[in-house]
């Protein structure tokens, strides 16, 4: 039976143990004769910490981890579940999808399995993916994760981009409903500004060709993100006839902590409705947004019946947001 709605019903995440603070990270670029100190992270970016996977730790085994989690949560076994996607844009291998991997190690064959290549927007578009494919028929129980081992394409002699950035995978479970969980979504993207922010290398004939970590015009994706991370939500809350008063709490893609002021200052959301994980996660692309999901759940400022809007924004350029009622 197709229901007409689709629900969170299952919050998980999980973080690699290792924590690297600024602290041992600044030492640890001191060594290599680059200077950089935590009063500067935290000042520009609000970060004091990460966590890292260890070697040989891939994104499957972060997101089995964060799904295992958010089935227990919702009461579900792996057998209930007939789609899952794995946002990623650090997968463990070019094929077969990281979404297969998973769904290998839970147990659950024969339902749909993908990834979706949106980088720190993936959350955000593969939550959409599943909603309408929900709504239409052709899923009825969804895990939906953001996985991601950044610290494997980060250049960590470059202090502009490797302090940025952490593991960590969040996942959630959508199922068919007869009451409305997802109210809206909304997906952009505009592919002219691709070389702001990219990892541009690839495997071909048997090594990388091109250029293997990530780069990034910061101040340039940094207006980006604050200008469309305001529209997209204005236009996603307009397409179910709310507005900012009907918002509980605004989770926005987790890069900077003053990206998230200054869209919480332009949407007129005061700063104790905005959930903040940056500062122990940094930014963990697209796992962020469900990880600081789950963690806003689980310490109960996330309650039952409560709107919740969700905001990516990343490399393509990518953009989107999908507002939930839990
Ligand atoms: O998912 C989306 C991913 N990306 C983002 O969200 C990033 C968006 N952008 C940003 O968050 C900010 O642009 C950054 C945090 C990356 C940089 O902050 P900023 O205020 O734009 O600093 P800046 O790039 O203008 O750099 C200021 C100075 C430079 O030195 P000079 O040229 O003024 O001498 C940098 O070389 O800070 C220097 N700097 C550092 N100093 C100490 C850059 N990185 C570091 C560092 N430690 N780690």
């Amino acid at each position: 039976m197709t229901l007409p709605h689709s629900r969170i019903v299952g919050t998980g995440s999980y973080l690699p143990p290792r924590v690297l603070t600024n602290d041992d990270l600044v030492r640890q670029l001191a060594g290599r004769g680059i200077e950089s100190s935590d009063e500067w992270i935290v000042e520009r970016t609000g970060i004091r910490q990460r966590h890292i996977a260890d070697e040989g730790v891939a994104s499957s085994q972060l997101a089995i981890e964060a799904a295992r989690r958010a089935l227990e949560s919702a009461g579900l076994a792996p057998a209930d579940i007939d789609l899952i996607i794995v946002a990623t844009s650090t997968p463990d291998f070019v094929f077969p999808s990281t979404a297969c991997l998973v769904q290998k190690a839970l147990g659950a064959p024969g339902g749909a399995a993908f990834d979706v290549q949106a980088v720190c927007s993936g959350f955000a578009y593969a939550a959409a993916v599943a909603d309408s494919m929900i709504r239409t028929g052709l899923a009825h129980r969804a895990l939906v994760i953001g996985a991601e081992v950044f610290s494997r394409i980060l250049d960590w002699n470059d202090r502009g981009t490797c302090v940025l950035f952490g593991d960590g995978a969040g996942a959630i479970v959508l199922a068919a409903d007869e009451r409305p969980g997802v109210l809206a979504a909304r997906l952009h993207a505009d592919g002219r500004h691709e070389s702001i922010l990219r990892t541009a290398g690839h495997v071909a004939g048997g090594s990388i060709t091109g250029y293997p970590f990530l780069t990034m015009d910061g101040q340039a994706v940094f207006k980006l993100a604050v200008s469309v991370l305001d529209s997209v939500a204005r236009e996603t809350m307009a397409a179910c006839g709310l507005t900012v008063n009907d918002i509980d709490w605004l989770i926005p893609h987790q890069a900077n902590v003053r990206i998230m002021q200054a869209t919480a200052r332009r949407l007129g959301v005061p700063a104790d409705k905005v959930i903040v994980t940056v500062d122990l996660h940094a930014n963990t692309s697209a796992a962020s947004i469900p990880l600081a999901l789950d963690v806003a759940v689980r310490d109960g400022r996330i309650r039952p019946g409560q709107r919740v809007l969700m905001e990516g924004v990343g490399g393509g350029f990518t953009w989107g947001a999908v507002l939930v009622q839990m």
